[in-house]
């Protein structure tokens, strides 16, 4: 008896689960995975991640275009959910349009001002956002949003500032988003 009860509460939620996300995967792809350019891809991000974006975004705290309105839609139950669903999904990343050269030259400022934080080797470090393979439109637009205001970490807004500071041409941050780009 108890068992079938609570079988058919598992069933309940896997069905809200998927009704929920539905709603989602028409901008962000198949279980999470866009098909770009300027829309991420959140498929395996990790729960606190998630969680703090939709916190963010909601609030105004992370500036967005259509997120911010969407995200008040929903309670933090239900987005813990949707963070539990797409964290155990696999990434899909798709082939992008990056220069070989402008590559290399990001893989060596990667690794020296980024890769302390969002390693690339290994792809699992839990606290930081994943880069390889995330959209390069969409990299471009929140690299400039951090500069421009978006509050939602003090970490890369510093991070940025001494990136820009030792690095004073804009096409240095052009290279990083090309490696980034070349991670298929
Ligand atoms: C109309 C298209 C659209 C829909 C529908 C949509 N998103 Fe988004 N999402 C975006 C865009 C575009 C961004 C980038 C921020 C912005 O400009 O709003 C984004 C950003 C995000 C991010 C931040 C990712 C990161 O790397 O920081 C999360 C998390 C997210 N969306 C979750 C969701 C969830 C959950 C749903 C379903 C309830 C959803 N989105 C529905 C377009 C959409
Ligand atoms: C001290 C740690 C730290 C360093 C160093 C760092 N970052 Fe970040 N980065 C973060 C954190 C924390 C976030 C999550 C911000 C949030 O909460 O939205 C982040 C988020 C990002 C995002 C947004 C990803 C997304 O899915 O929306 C990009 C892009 C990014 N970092 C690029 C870089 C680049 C490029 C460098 C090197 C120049 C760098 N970071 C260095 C901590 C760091």
């Amino acid at each position: 008896m108890i068992t079938l009860a609570v079988s058919a509460i598992e069933k309940n939620r896997a069905a809200e689960v998927s009704m929920l996300v539905n709603t989602c995967v028409g901008c962000h792809g198949n279980d999470g995975s866009s098909v770009g350019p300027a829309t991420p891809s959140i498929a395996g991000m990790r729960k606190p991640l998630f969680i703090k974006a939709m916190q963010d975004m909601k609030s105004g705290k992370r500036p967005s275009t259509v997120m911010g309105l969407l995200a008040k839609g929903y309670t933090d139950e239900e987005v813990e959910m949707m963070a539990d669903f797409f964290s155990k999904q696999d990434v899909v990343r798709y082939t992008q349009n990056f220069e070989h050269e402008k590559a290399e030259r990001g893989k060596e400022l990667h690794n020296q001002y980024c890769d302390g934080c969002h390693k690339i080797e290994g792809r699992d470090q839990p606290l930081f956002n994943a880069l390889s393979g995330q959209w390069m439109p969409y990299l471009k637009f929140r690299l400039s949003d951090f500069r421009n205001g978006d509050a939602s970490s003090s970490m890369m807004a510093s991070a940025l500032e001494y990136f820009i500071m030792n690095n004073e041409s804009e096409e240095s941050l052009e290279d990083l988003l090309h490696f980034y780009g070349s991670q298929e």
